[in-house]
C-alpha cells in the first residue's frame, strides 16, 4: 500500500493547473445512458473513482475511449441495465446511472450503496424522486429494483432535503419522461448547473439549473453533444489553503474562484489576499498569498451551495488549527464528518468536538506524525497539516486521495513542497 511521506515547512510558491471536477464528471459520464448518440466530455480528470464510473459503464454494454483528457462515449449498445454490488460498494457515487438507465430502458437493478466513513448516507431522495415520476420501485435483495415499462411521466417533486445527486439522478430521469418535471428545492451546486449545461447540448429543455427551481420538458431522444467539464472547486479551494497554511503563494489556473464565494470570502478574513489573473493571461484563474504574519481564526459553517462547501471543511480546519485565536467548525451536511480531527490533534492540534461543532485552538506549529486517512477530504487535510508542520508526517491510506485529487504529489512538488509517494513497508 502506498503513503505520502512530507517534510514540513516549505513554502509554497507556483502555479496549479486545476482539473475537471470529480463530482461534475461522474453524473456527465452517467448521462451517456441517456442516448443512442455519442457524447464527448472534456477535461475529465485522472482519479480512481473515474475508473471505477468506466468500469461501471463499461458492463452496462457503454463503449468508452479515450484521449488524454477527453473521453469519447458511445451508449447504443447497452446490453445490461444492472449495477451490480461488487462495483457500488466501490464508490456509491454509481447510484447516477439508475435515473438514465431506468427513463431510457424503462428498467434499472442498482445495488443499493450501504453507508460511508462521513455519514449513512441514504438515497431515498433519489427513490421518492424517481416515484414521483411513475416508477416502480421495490427493494430487493439489496438492490434498488426500478421499474417504468410505459415510460416515466412529468411531475412536481419538492425534494425534503438538498441533495446533489438525488438532484442529478431525478433530473436526468425527467430529461425522457412525458410532459413537464418541476423539481423544487433542488441544489444549487455548480456541478449540477455543470450537468444541465451538458444535457441542454445533448438537446434537453432543462431552465433553472443554479436555482433552487428546476424545470425539465421531457424530450423523446437526444443528440451527439460535447461538454468540458467545470473546473473542481474542491480542488482549487485546498490548494488555495495550501497557499496560507505554508505562508506561501500560489497561481491556480483553469478555474474560477467565483465558485467558491464563501470559502474565498474567509480565506481573505484568515489572512489571505486573493487576485484574479488578468484578463490578458491565456487561462482564467487566481493568485493567492498570504498578507499577514498570522491565519485569524475564522468561524465556518457547512451549508448546501452557496453555503461553505462540506467537501473543504477539513482543509479549512487543518488550516485553523495554526491560527491566531479560535475557530468554531460546524458540520451540517454529514452527521460523521470529523473523523480528520483526532489524526489532526495527533499532530499537536488543540480541537475539542461539541456535537456537530469542533471548537479549535489555534497552536503555533503542528508537529509531524504518522496519520491514517479516513476519507477523501480528511486525507486531504492531513496533507496540508503535514505541509505545514515541523519535521515528518507519513500519510497512511492515500488511496482515498487518488479518488478525488488529480496528481497531488506532482502538483504541490511542482511549487516547492517536500513531498513523494512511496510504498508502505507493511
Ligand atoms: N440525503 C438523504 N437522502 C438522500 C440523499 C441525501 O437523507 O436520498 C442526505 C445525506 O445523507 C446528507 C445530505 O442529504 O446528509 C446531503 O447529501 P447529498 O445527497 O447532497 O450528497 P451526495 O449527492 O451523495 C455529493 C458529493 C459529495 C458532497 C455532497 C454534499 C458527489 C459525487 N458527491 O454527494 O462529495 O459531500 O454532495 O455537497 O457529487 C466528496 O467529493 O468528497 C464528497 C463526499
Amino acid at each position: 500500500m502506498d503513503q505520502i511521506i512530507i517534510q514540513g515547512g516549505a513554502q509554497l510558491s507556483g502555479t496549479v493547473k486545476i482539473s475537471g471536477a470529480k463530482n461534475a464528471a461522474l453524473p456527465l459520464l452517467a448521462a451517456s445512458l441517456l442516448s443512442d448518440q455519442e457524447l464527448i466530455l472534456h477535461n475529465i480528470p485522472q482519479l480512481a473513482d473515474i475508473d471505477s464510473m468506466f468500469e461501471l459503464l463499461i458492463q452496462h454494454g457503454v463503449q468508452i475511449s479515450k484521449e488524454g483528457s477527453t473521453i469519447t462515449l458511445n451508449a447504443r449498445g447497452v446490453v445490461n441495465t444492472t449495477a451490480p454490488y461488487e462495483l457500488v460498494r466501490k464508490m456509491r457515487s454509481s447510484i447516477v446511472v439508475l435515473g438514465p438507465l431506468l427513463t431510457r430502458f424503462g428498467k434499472a437493478r442498482v445495488s443499493l450503496p450501504g453507508g460511508c466513513a462521513i455519514g449513512t448516507r441514504p438515497v431515498d431522495i433519489h427513490i421518492e424522486g424517481l416515484r414521483k415520476l411513475g416508477a416502480e420501485i421495490e427493494l430487493e435483495d439489496g438492490y434498488i429494483v426500478a421499474k417504468a415499462p410505459n415510460g416515466l411521466v412529468g411531475n412536481t417533486y419538492t425534494m425534503p432535503i438538498i441533495s446533489v445527486q438525488g438532484t442529478e439522478n431525478v433530473m436526468m430521469a425527467a430529461v425522457l419522461a412525458k410532459g413537464e418535471t418541476k423539481l423544487i428545492n433542488a441544489a444549487r451546486e455548480p456541478e449540477v448547473v455543470d450537468l444541465a449545461l451538458c444535457l441542454n447540448a445533448m438537446g434537453a429543455k432543462i431552465e433553472g439549473a443554479g436555482t433552487d427551481t428546476i424545470i425539465i420538458q421531457g424530450v423523446e431522444s437526444l443528440n451527439p453533444a460535447q461538454h468540458t467539464v467545470v473546473c473542481d472547486r474542491i480542488e482549487m479551494g485546498t490548494y488555495a489553503i495550501a497557499a496560507l497554511i505554508t505562508k506561501g503563494e500560489l497561481t491556480l489556473t483553469d478555474c474560477d474562484v467565483s465558485l467558491i464565494p464563501i470559502v474565498s470570502d474567509l480565506l481573505i478574513k484568515a489572512g489571505g489576499e486573493i487576485n484574479l489573473l488578468d484578463a490578458n493571461s491565456p487561462s482564467k484563474g487566481f493568485h493567492i498569498k498570504t498578507i499577514s504574519d498570522n491565519i485569524c481564526g475564522v468561524d465556518i459553517l457547512t451549508e448546501p451551495y452557496p453555503g461553505f462547501a462540506t467537501d473543504l471543511q477539513a482543509q479549512m480546519m487543518a488550516l485553523m488549527t495554526i491560527s491566531n485565536g479560535a475557530s468554531m467548525v460546524t458540520e451540517t451536511i454529514f452527521e460523521n464528518r470529523f473523523m480528520h480531527v483526532s489524526e489532526l490533534c495527533r499532530m499537536g492540534a488543540d480541537i475539542n468536538i461539541h456535537g456537530s461543532s469542533a471548537l479549535v485552538r489555534g497552536v503555533p506549529q503542528l508537529k509531524g506524525a504518522p496519520v491514517m486517512a479516513t476519507d477523501l477530504r480528511a486525507s486531504a487535510s492531513l496533507v496540508l497539516a503535514g505541509l505545514s508542520a515541523a519535521g515528518q508526517t507519513i500519510v497512511q491510506r492515500i488511496y482515498h486521495l487518488d479518488r478525488g485529487y488529480d496528481n497531488i504529489v506532482g502538483k504541490l512538488q511542482n511549487c516547492g513542497a517536500t513531498i513523494e509517494r512511496t510504498k508502505a513497508s507493511s
